[in-house]
């Protein structure tokens, strides 16, 4: 599944965040502060504000066990660990990401708050109740088997413990002449209707204390990335090269497509396990 993965333009090389970091001239020695990582480490929608409402929602805090699913360079267990004081267990399929991140964490001097695990979350060895929150931005669509990761989620929190996730779902299917492209830039595995997102979250036993849907919002923001990162054109191909650039703008170009044409919608949940 690493290799598959690997079609989505968004993942194939997981060094040019330190491309970005050599641009404003940190080396791969140097330490580092979280927050100047931040404006580079977050694979998700609105970065380290996302993650603000996720610690204001779930009440996250110091000496509690959080879990991460599909963790990418570690932006959002770092600044978890950094904010909150919980302790992050990061899980990441990908090992050049799951490198990259560990080095990231060493050098922001957060080893102690944030344990890096490369693993397929479907296999990953996880203790039985042994966190206080599970959380999860962007990933949860790419496992496959979605039942059997949801009971994995819910075996591994604690009773009480809450689920908070940031997720795609599906709202109409592409043309089966896109499927193959679409399947290729997206890299789906579990997605499904919103409906049917609800259904399997009760039906592994989770009480749904929270679901906002964050299509439009997060229509606008794709828009307006896409919009953005062809504005800066030549300062991002300076450090990436023309062929970085073609590879993140087919990605920007592909996700604002699929929330423009309806094809993809955004949840953001809690659920008390
Ligand atoms: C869009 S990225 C988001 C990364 C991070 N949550 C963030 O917002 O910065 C999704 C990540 O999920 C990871 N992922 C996908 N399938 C996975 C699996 N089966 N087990 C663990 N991680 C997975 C991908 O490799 C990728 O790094």
């Amino acid at each position: 599944m690493t290799d598959a993965i690997k079609s989505m333009q968004l993942y194939p090389r997981a060094e040019r965040l330190l491309d970005d970091l050599a641009a404003i001239g940190i080396d791969d020695q140097t330490s580092l502060d979280v927050e100047t990582l931040n404006r580079f480490d977050q694979l998700h929608y609105h970065g380290t504000e996302a993650l603000d409402v996720a610690i204001t929602q779930t009440g996250m805090k110091t000496g509690e066990q959080v879990l991460e699913i599909g963790s990418g360079w570690g932006g959002c267990a770092r600044y978890l660990a950094h904010r909150s004081g919980a302790h992050v267990t990061a899980v990441e399929l990908q090992d050049d990401y799951n490198r990259v991140a560990q080095d990231l964490t060493n050098r922001t001097g957060l080893a102690q708050g944030v344990t890096h695990l490369n693993a397929d979350f479907l296999k990953a060895p996880l203790p039985r109740h042994g966190f206080d929150h599970a959380v999860s931005w962007l990933a949860l669509f790419h496992i496959p088997d979605r039942a059997r990761y949801l009971g994995k989620i819910y075996e591994a929190l604690k009773p009480g413990g809450d689920f908070y996730a940031e997720d795609l779902y599906l709202i109409a299917p592409p043309d089966p002449a896109e499927q193959e492209d679409f399947q290729r830039h997206l890299f789906p595995n579990s997605l499904i209707d919103i409906e049917s997102y609800h259904a399997t979250l009760r039906d592994a036993g989770f009480e749904i204390a929270d679901s906002t849907d964050m299509t439009e919002d997060w229509a606008t923001f794709t828009a307006t990335r896409l919009k953005a990162f062809r504005e800066g054109r030549a300062d991002y191909e300076a450090v990436h090269g023309a062929d970085g650039y073609r590879v993140i703008e087919t990605f920007y170009d592909k996700m604002a497509g699929y929330f423009a044409r309806g094809l993809v919608g955004g949840i953001r949940f809690r659920a008390r396990r």
